[in-house]
């Protein structure tokens, strides 16, 4: 992928930015657009292979990315990755709390609330929620003792607003990085540290490959727009919350569902 050397201009002109689950996705994407942007972005996921590849897919950007095989169910590899930012880029201005994972396939979509295993319900909880959290209390320190202020913006899903059947796991999870972000962004309000959540629809990535055939048409028939999004249209929302021009935004569950939540 060619990049330009913008790095002087651009909504992200100069941060550093954090992005979790980079390596696939709506991270990835992300990740890309921030680039653009003119920001210096640290991917970390879990996944080296892959992001080693997306490292090597963004090469045109330089020194300007940087990769940390990162956990999200570890403190240790998270600070781990805080301090690689800071060691790459000397500071950390954002982050993308995005690394998630859905109820399939560890529990086959369309099981019901009571027949959720404990250990997938366990993980779900572990990555989706205390991930975040622990993701997002690593940043928040490094943002104060910055004392600069930032913007965080955490992965929710539409699952965080509304139910999903058959994923009351990965929903309940959602709809607790919802209150996970806004109350961060209550307790954090007069540090100059901004805290949202995005909540896209559902988008076309590996996540929900299981969505195909007639599973996917319904799903489809479900969206105002009659399609799913890309994960470059949630990329742009998640870019301009990072970014200064969103510097009223705080607290908010921002969706980006092509009208799904609006029925
Ligand atoms: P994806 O499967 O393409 O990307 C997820 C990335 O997270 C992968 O690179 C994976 O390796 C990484 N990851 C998973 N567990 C991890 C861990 N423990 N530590 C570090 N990295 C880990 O899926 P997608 O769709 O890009 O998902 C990203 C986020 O978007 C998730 O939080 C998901 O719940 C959320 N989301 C996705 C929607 C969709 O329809 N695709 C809709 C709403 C929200």
């Amino acid at each position: 992928m060619r990049i330009q050397d913008n790095s002087m201009s651009g909504l992200l002109a100069g941060k550093v930015i954090l992005i979790t689950g980079a390596a696939s996705g709506i991270g990835l994407a992300t990740a890309r657009l921030a680039v653009l942007e003119g920001a210096s972005v640290l991917l970390a996921d879990h996944d080296r292979r892959a992001g080693e590849e997306a490292l090597a897919s963004m090469r045109d950007a330089g020194p300007r990315v940087a990769f940390a095989c990162t956990d999200v169910t570890s403190d240790q590899q998270i600070n781990v990755a805080v301090a690689a930012a800071l060691k790459a880029f000397g500071s950390l201005d954002g982050a993308f709390n995005n690394a998630g994972i859905s109820t399939s396939p560890a529990v086959p979509a369309g099981e019901k609330a009571a027949d959720t295993d404990d250990a997938a319900w366990q993980r779900v909880f572990d990555v989706n929620v205390t991930g975040v959290w622990r993701c997002m209390r690593a940043e928040i320190r490094q943002m104060l003792e910055a004392g600069k202020g930032g913007s965080i913006v955490n992965n929710a899903s539409i699952g965080g607003l509304v139910g999903i059947r058959g994923h009351a796991a990965y929903s309940a999870s959602k709809h607790a990085v919802v209150g996970l972000s806004k109350s961060a962004a209550l307790d954090y309000a007069r540090t100059g540290i901004r805290i949202n959540a995005i909540c896209p629809g559902v988008t076309a990535t590996k996540i929900n490959e299981h969505l195909m055939g007639d599973v996917a048409q319904k799903a489809v028939a479900s969206i105002p727009v009659r399609r799913f999004g890309k994960s470059e249209e949630i990329a742009e929302a998640v870019v301009w919350l990072l970014s200064d021009r969103a510097s009223f935004v705080t607290g908010s569950a921002m969706t980006a569902d092509g009208g799904y939540t609006a029925v």
